[in-house]
Protein backbone atom coordinates (compact mmCIF):
# COMPACT_ATOMS: atom_id res chain seq x y z
CA UNK A 1 0.00 0.00 0.00
CA UNK A 2 0.92 3.45 -0.67
CA UNK A 3 0.82 6.05 1.70
CA UNK A 4 -2.88 7.39 0.33
CA UNK A 5 -3.96 4.13 0.16
CA UNK A 6 -2.83 3.81 4.12
CA UNK A 7 -4.83 7.17 4.50
CA UNK A 8 -8.37 6.37 2.38
CA UNK A 9 -8.01 2.67 3.94
CA UNK A 10 -11.84 2.75 6.35
CA UNK A 11 -10.83 -0.25 7.72
CA UNK A 12 -10.95 -0.33 11.76
CA UNK A 13 -8.29 -2.81 12.19
CA UNK A 14 -5.80 -1.33 10.01
CA UNK A 15 -5.78 1.77 12.01
CA UNK A 16 -5.70 -0.65 15.23
CA UNK A 17 -2.96 -2.45 13.57
CA UNK A 18 -1.33 0.98 12.27
CA UNK A 19 -1.35 2.19 15.66
CA UNK A 20 -0.18 -0.91 17.62
CA UNK A 21 3.19 -1.16 14.96
CA UNK A 22 3.96 2.62 15.45
CA UNK A 23 3.70 2.45 19.41
CA UNK A 24 6.28 -0.53 19.38
CA UNK A 25 8.65 1.09 17.18
CA UNK A 26 7.98 4.29 19.63
CA UNK A 27 8.70 2.41 22.68
CA UNK A 28 11.39 1.07 21.33
CA UNK A 29 13.30 4.38 19.84
CA UNK A 30 11.84 7.07 22.63
CA UNK A 31 10.97 5.19 25.34
CA UNK A 32 7.38 6.02 27.54
CA UNK A 33 8.32 9.18 27.81
CA UNK A 34 6.09 12.53 27.11
CA UNK A 35 7.78 15.65 27.62
CA UNK A 36 5.08 18.91 28.41
CA UNK A 37 5.48 22.63 27.27
CA UNK A 38 4.22 25.06 28.98
CA UNK A 39 1.80 26.58 27.42
CA UNK A 40 1.22 30.87 27.49
CA UNK A 41 -1.12 32.16 25.11
CA UNK A 42 0.21 35.48 25.69
CA UNK A 43 -2.10 37.75 23.50
CA UNK A 44 -4.65 37.21 20.80
CA UNK A 45 -4.25 40.19 18.44
CA UNK A 46 -3.75 39.22 15.28
CA UNK A 47 -2.77 41.04 11.89
CA UNK A 48 -3.95 38.18 9.52
CA UNK A 49 -7.10 36.95 8.28
CA UNK A 50 -6.95 33.47 7.64
CA UNK A 51 -10.11 32.16 6.73
CA UNK A 52 -10.64 29.05 9.62
CA UNK A 53 -9.44 30.95 12.00
CA UNK A 54 -11.39 32.39 15.76
CA UNK A 55 -8.66 35.25 16.05
CA UNK A 56 -9.11 36.71 12.39
CA UNK A 57 -8.47 40.09 12.75
CA UNK A 58 -12.16 40.25 11.02
CA UNK A 59 -13.28 38.85 13.42
CA UNK A 60 -14.53 41.82 15.78
CA UNK A 61 -16.80 40.06 18.52
CA UNK A 62 -13.70 38.70 20.89
CA UNK A 63 -11.92 40.83 23.04
CA UNK A 64 -8.14 40.86 22.48
CA UNK A 65 -6.06 40.76 25.21
CA UNK A 66 -2.27 41.00 25.38
CA UNK A 67 -0.13 39.79 28.48
CA UNK A 68 1.75 42.37 30.41
CA UNK A 69 5.60 41.45 30.64
CA UNK A 70 5.51 40.36 34.60
CA UNK A 71 1.78 38.75 34.16
CA UNK A 72 4.08 36.42 31.54
CA UNK A 73 6.91 35.90 33.71
CA UNK A 74 4.77 35.24 36.87
CA UNK A 75 3.30 31.82 34.92
CA UNK A 76 6.66 30.94 33.55
CA UNK A 77 7.70 30.89 37.00
CA UNK A 78 4.58 28.45 38.26
CA UNK A 79 5.60 26.09 35.33
CA UNK A 80 8.83 25.96 36.45
CA UNK A 81 8.02 25.26 40.22
CA UNK A 82 6.03 22.42 39.05
CA UNK A 83 9.41 20.80 36.91
CA UNK A 84 7.80 22.10 33.47
CA UNK A 85 11.28 23.38 32.29
CA UNK A 86 10.07 24.53 28.65
CA UNK A 87 7.40 27.09 27.82
CA UNK A 88 5.56 27.31 24.71
CA UNK A 89 5.05 31.17 24.37
CA UNK A 90 2.28 31.41 21.81
CA UNK A 91 -0.16 34.92 19.99
CA UNK A 92 -1.55 35.96 17.44
CA UNK A 93 0.72 37.53 14.37
CA UNK A 94 1.91 40.95 15.12
CA UNK A 95 5.15 41.69 13.40
CA UNK A 96 6.11 44.73 14.93
CA UNK A 97 9.28 45.99 15.86
CA UNK A 98 7.90 46.97 19.17
CA UNK A 99 6.12 43.43 19.83
CA UNK A 100 9.21 41.32 18.68
CA UNK A 101 11.23 43.63 21.47
CA UNK A 102 8.44 42.95 24.19
CA UNK A 103 9.03 39.08 22.80
CA UNK A 104 12.88 38.99 23.05
CA UNK A 105 12.71 41.29 26.33
CA UNK A 106 10.49 38.75 27.93
CA UNK A 107 12.18 35.66 26.81
CA UNK A 108 15.71 36.84 28.43
CA UNK A 109 13.91 37.96 31.17
CA UNK A 110 12.57 34.40 31.48
CA UNK A 111 16.24 33.15 31.64
CA UNK A 112 17.56 35.73 33.89
CA UNK A 113 14.77 34.88 36.42
CA UNK A 114 15.53 31.24 36.29
CA UNK A 115 19.20 31.49 36.41
CA UNK A 116 18.90 33.68 39.39
CA UNK A 117 19.20 31.29 41.68
CA UNK A 118 21.62 28.65 40.05
CA UNK A 119 18.23 26.63 39.06
CA UNK A 120 17.82 25.26 35.87
CA UNK A 121 16.79 27.43 32.74
CA UNK A 122 13.91 27.16 31.03
CA UNK A 123 13.50 26.14 27.77
CA UNK A 124 11.70 28.71 25.24
CA UNK A 125 9.49 27.34 22.21
CA UNK A 126 8.04 30.71 20.06
CA UNK A 127 4.98 30.60 18.02
CA UNK A 128 4.04 33.96 16.89
CA UNK A 129 4.14 33.73 13.32
CA UNK A 130 6.04 34.97 9.80
CA UNK A 131 8.64 37.43 10.84
CA UNK A 132 11.69 38.88 9.36
CA UNK A 133 15.11 37.11 9.21
CA UNK A 134 16.68 39.65 11.61
CA UNK A 135 13.77 39.44 13.68
CA UNK A 136 14.06 35.99 13.68
CA UNK A 137 17.51 36.29 14.67
CA UNK A 138 16.51 38.74 17.85
CA UNK A 139 14.34 36.13 19.26
CA UNK A 140 17.09 33.56 19.18
CA UNK A 141 19.57 35.63 20.28
CA UNK A 142 17.10 36.39 23.17
CA UNK A 143 17.16 33.04 23.98
CA UNK A 144 14.41 31.51 22.28
CA UNK A 145 15.44 28.06 20.77
CA UNK A 146 12.45 26.57 19.32
CA UNK A 147 9.83 27.59 16.45
CA UNK A 148 6.85 26.60 15.49
CA UNK A 149 5.03 27.63 12.23
CA UNK A 150 2.54 25.60 10.42
CA UNK A 151 2.03 25.74 6.97
CA UNK A 152 -1.55 24.41 7.23
CA UNK A 153 -1.26 22.56 3.52
CA UNK A 154 1.82 22.25 1.53
CA UNK A 155 -0.12 22.25 -1.27
CA UNK A 156 0.03 25.73 -3.02
CA UNK A 157 -3.54 25.57 -3.88
CA UNK A 158 -5.13 24.22 -1.08
CA UNK A 159 -3.29 26.72 0.77
CA UNK A 160 -4.75 29.58 -0.92
CA UNK A 161 -8.02 28.37 -0.93
CA UNK A 162 -7.97 29.05 3.00
CA UNK A 163 -5.70 31.92 2.98
CA UNK A 164 -6.27 35.74 1.65
CA UNK A 165 -4.26 36.55 -1.22
CA UNK A 166 -1.55 38.61 0.95
CA UNK A 167 -0.31 35.35 2.55
CA UNK A 168 1.59 32.77 0.50
CA UNK A 169 2.50 29.29 0.99
CA UNK A 170 6.10 30.74 -0.30
CA UNK A 171 6.46 33.05 2.21
CA UNK A 172 5.84 30.22 4.90
CA UNK A 173 8.59 28.00 3.28
CA UNK A 174 11.19 31.33 3.44
CA UNK A 175 10.61 31.70 6.49
CA UNK A 176 10.80 27.91 7.60
CA UNK A 177 14.49 28.34 5.87
CA UNK A 178 15.17 30.73 7.68
CA UNK A 179 14.57 29.40 11.24
CA UNK A 180 16.33 26.25 10.34
CA UNK A 181 19.59 28.54 9.64
CA UNK A 182 19.92 30.52 12.54
CA UNK A 183 20.01 27.43 14.46
CA UNK A 184 16.17 26.89 15.85
CA UNK A 185 14.76 23.57 16.11
CA UNK A 186 11.71 24.16 13.43
CA UNK A 187 8.45 22.62 13.69
CA UNK A 188 5.77 22.89 10.88
CA UNK A 189 2.86 21.08 10.64
CA UNK A 190 -0.69 21.17 9.30
CA UNK A 191 -4.66 20.54 9.78
CA UNK A 192 -6.54 17.54 8.82
CA UNK A 193 -9.93 17.63 7.18
CA UNK A 194 -9.99 21.01 5.88
CA UNK A 195 -12.94 21.59 3.01
CA UNK A 196 -11.29 20.32 -0.44
CA UNK A 197 -8.62 18.48 1.20
CA UNK A 198 -7.98 15.06 -0.50
CA UNK A 199 -6.09 11.81 0.58
CA UNK A 200 -3.45 12.81 -1.98
CA UNK A 201 -2.92 15.91 -0.21
CA UNK A 202 -2.23 14.69 3.13
CA UNK A 203 0.30 12.38 1.91
CA UNK A 204 2.10 15.31 0.20
CA UNK A 205 2.41 17.08 3.57
CA UNK A 206 3.84 13.73 4.95
CA UNK A 207 6.44 13.58 2.67
CA UNK A 208 7.20 17.33 2.95
CA UNK A 209 7.64 16.95 6.47
CA UNK A 210 10.21 14.40 5.32
CA UNK A 211 12.30 16.80 2.80
CA UNK A 212 12.20 19.54 5.14
CA UNK A 213 13.89 17.35 7.70
CA UNK A 214 12.12 19.23 9.95
CA UNK A 215 12.54 18.61 14.14
CA UNK A 216 8.79 19.00 15.44
CA UNK A 217 5.49 18.68 14.23
CA UNK A 218 2.38 19.62 15.09
CA UNK A 219 -0.85 18.63 13.35
CA UNK A 220 -4.27 18.77 14.13
CA UNK A 221 -8.05 18.18 12.75
CA UNK A 222 -9.69 21.43 11.46
CA UNK A 223 -12.45 22.35 13.66
CA UNK A 224 -15.27 24.66 11.83
CA UNK A 225 -15.13 28.17 13.58
CA UNK A 226 -18.49 29.49 13.22
CA UNK A 227 -17.97 32.84 12.90
CA UNK A 228 -15.27 32.49 10.45
CA UNK A 229 -15.57 32.03 6.53
CA UNK A 230 -14.55 28.45 6.06
CA UNK A 231 -17.22 27.11 7.87
CA UNK A 232 -19.81 28.09 5.41
CA UNK A 233 -17.19 26.62 2.60
CA UNK A 234 -19.32 24.28 0.36
CA UNK A 235 -16.15 22.27 -0.69
CA UNK A 236 -16.17 18.81 -0.10
CA UNK A 237 -14.79 17.27 3.25
CA UNK A 238 -13.59 13.74 2.15
CA UNK A 239 -12.15 12.49 5.77
CA UNK A 240 -12.99 11.94 8.97
CA UNK A 241 -10.76 14.20 10.88
CA UNK A 242 -10.44 12.19 13.95
CA UNK A 243 -9.21 8.69 12.32
CA UNK A 244 -6.93 10.60 9.64
CA UNK A 245 -5.41 12.52 12.45
CA UNK A 246 -4.63 9.52 14.52
CA UNK A 247 -3.35 8.14 10.63
CA UNK A 248 -1.74 10.92 9.80
CA UNK A 249 0.37 10.96 13.44
CA UNK A 250 1.00 7.19 13.28
CA UNK A 251 2.25 7.69 10.10
CA UNK A 252 4.40 10.91 10.63
CA UNK A 253 6.01 8.77 13.57
CA UNK A 254 6.83 5.84 11.16
CA UNK A 255 8.23 8.17 8.79
CA UNK A 256 10.18 10.19 11.30
CA UNK A 257 11.41 8.02 14.56
CA UNK A 258 13.32 10.50 16.20
CA UNK A 259 11.12 14.12 15.69
CA UNK A 260 9.01 15.53 19.00
CA UNK A 261 5.35 15.19 17.34
CA UNK A 262 2.47 17.10 19.69
CA UNK A 263 -0.67 15.67 21.01
CA UNK A 264 -2.60 19.03 19.60
CA UNK A 265 -5.27 20.31 22.06
CA UNK A 266 -7.82 20.00 18.73
CA UNK A 267 -7.27 16.36 18.48
CA UNK A 268 -8.13 16.43 22.27
CA UNK A 269 -11.09 18.56 21.60
CA UNK A 270 -12.76 16.60 19.13
CA UNK A 271 -12.91 13.12 20.77
CA UNK A 272 -12.95 12.07 24.66
CA UNK A 273 -10.05 9.38 23.73
CA UNK A 274 -8.01 12.20 21.67
CA UNK A 275 -5.01 12.60 24.38
CA UNK A 276 -4.56 8.52 25.07
CA UNK A 277 -5.06 7.94 21.16
CA UNK A 278 -2.55 10.76 20.31
CA UNK A 279 -0.06 9.23 22.73
CA UNK A 280 -0.34 5.76 21.55
CA UNK A 281 -0.17 6.95 17.38
CA UNK A 282 3.03 8.07 18.66
CA UNK A 283 2.32 11.76 20.52
CA UNK A 284 5.48 12.80 23.00
CA UNK A 285 4.64 16.26 23.87
CA UNK A 286 1.58 17.76 25.33
CA UNK A 287 0.43 21.25 26.78
CA UNK A 288 -0.75 22.00 29.79
CA UNK A 289 -1.92 25.16 29.77
CA UNK A 290 -0.79 27.99 31.80
CA UNK A 291 -2.90 31.16 30.09
CA UNK A 292 -4.55 32.80 32.88
CA UNK A 293 -8.26 31.36 33.28
CA UNK A 294 -9.66 34.81 32.34
CA UNK A 295 -8.19 34.89 28.94
CA UNK A 296 -8.74 31.38 28.16
CA UNK A 297 -11.76 31.82 26.18
CA UNK A 298 -10.62 34.68 24.28
CA UNK A 299 -8.29 32.58 22.67
CA UNK A 300 -10.68 30.37 20.85
CA UNK A 301 -9.11 29.10 17.13
CA UNK A 302 -12.15 27.09 16.83
CA UNK A 303 -15.25 26.09 18.87
CA UNK A 304 -15.41 24.23 22.28
CA UNK A 305 -11.42 24.47 22.60
CA UNK A 306 -10.61 21.75 25.71
CA UNK A 307 -7.95 22.35 27.43
CA UNK A 308 -6.92 20.05 29.96
CA UNK A 309 -4.97 20.99 33.48
CA UNK A 310 -1.80 19.02 34.40
CA UNK A 311 -3.50 16.56 37.01
CA UNK A 312 -6.15 15.47 34.18
CA UNK A 313 -3.17 15.22 31.37
CA UNK A 314 -0.96 13.17 33.75
CA UNK A 315 -3.76 10.94 34.74
CA UNK A 316 -4.53 9.90 30.88
CA UNK A 317 -1.27 9.79 29.98
CA UNK A 318 -0.43 7.22 33.00
CA UNK A 319 -3.57 5.31 32.67
CA UNK A 320 -2.42 4.97 29.01
CA UNK A 321 1.06 3.34 30.26
CA UNK A 322 3.24 6.47 29.56
CA UNK A 323 4.81 8.78 31.81
CA UNK A 324 4.90 12.93 31.86
CA UNK A 325 8.52 14.17 32.04
CA UNK A 326 9.36 16.50 34.58
CA UNK A 327 12.57 18.50 35.00
CA UNK A 328 13.50 18.46 31.30
CA UNK A 329 13.51 20.73 28.07
CA UNK A 330 12.83 17.48 26.51
CA UNK A 331 14.71 18.69 23.14
CA UNK A 332 14.01 16.09 19.78
CA UNK A 333 16.72 14.05 19.39
CA UNK A 334 16.18 14.58 15.49
CA UNK A 335 17.46 18.18 16.15
CA UNK A 336 20.67 16.87 17.35
CA UNK A 337 21.41 13.98 14.86
CA UNK A 338 20.63 16.72 11.87
CA UNK A 339 23.39 18.59 13.15
CA UNK A 340 25.86 15.66 14.59
CA UNK A 341 26.12 17.06 17.88
CA UNK A 342 25.62 14.61 20.79
CA UNK A 343 22.21 14.08 22.13
CA UNK A 344 21.41 16.30 25.34
CA UNK A 345 18.06 16.38 27.19
CA UNK A 346 19.13 19.41 29.52
CA UNK A 347 17.68 16.94 32.39
CA UNK A 348 17.94 18.10 35.76
CA UNK A 349 17.09 15.33 38.23
CA UNK A 350 18.60 17.03 41.51
CA UNK A 351 14.86 19.68 41.00
CA UNK A 352 11.49 18.43 42.27
CA UNK A 353 10.01 15.41 41.12
CA UNK A 354 6.50 15.63 39.42
N1 LIG B 1 -9.36 24.29 13.61
C1 LIG B 1 -8.21 23.66 13.93
N2 LIG B 1 -7.02 24.27 14.05
C2 LIG B 1 -6.99 25.60 13.84
N3 LIG B 1 -5.99 26.47 13.87
C3 LIG B 1 -6.47 27.69 13.60
N4 LIG B 1 -7.79 27.64 13.40
C4 LIG B 1 -8.14 26.34 13.52
C5 LIG B 1 -9.36 25.63 13.40
N5 LIG B 1 -10.50 26.25 13.09
C6 LIG B 1 -4.60 26.06 14.06
C7 LIG B 1 -3.76 26.41 12.84
C8 LIG B 1 -2.79 27.46 13.36
C9 LIG B 1 -2.77 27.19 14.82
C10 LIG B 1 -2.43 28.38 15.62
O1 LIG B 1 -4.06 26.75 15.14
O2 LIG B 1 -3.06 25.27 12.40
O3 LIG B 1 -1.50 27.35 12.82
Amino acid sequence: MDITEMLSCGNPDYLATLIDRTEKLRLDTLGNQVYMRGLIEFSNICRCDCFYCGLRKSHTSIRRYHLKRDQILHLAEMARSIGIYSLAMQSGEIASQAEVDFVAEVVRSVHEESNRDGSPDMGITLSIGELSYAQYQQLYEAGAHRYLLRVESSNPDLFRSIHPVSQSLERRLECLNALKEIGYQVGTGVMIGLPGQTWEHLAADLNFFVERDIDMLGMGPYIPHPRTPLARSTAGVLIDPYTTTLKMLALARLMMPDINMVVSTALQTIHPEGLKMGVKAGGNVVMPIFTPVDYRMDYSLYAGTQSKNLDALHQEIESAGYQLAFNTWGDPQHYYRRRNLPYSDHHHPDVRAG
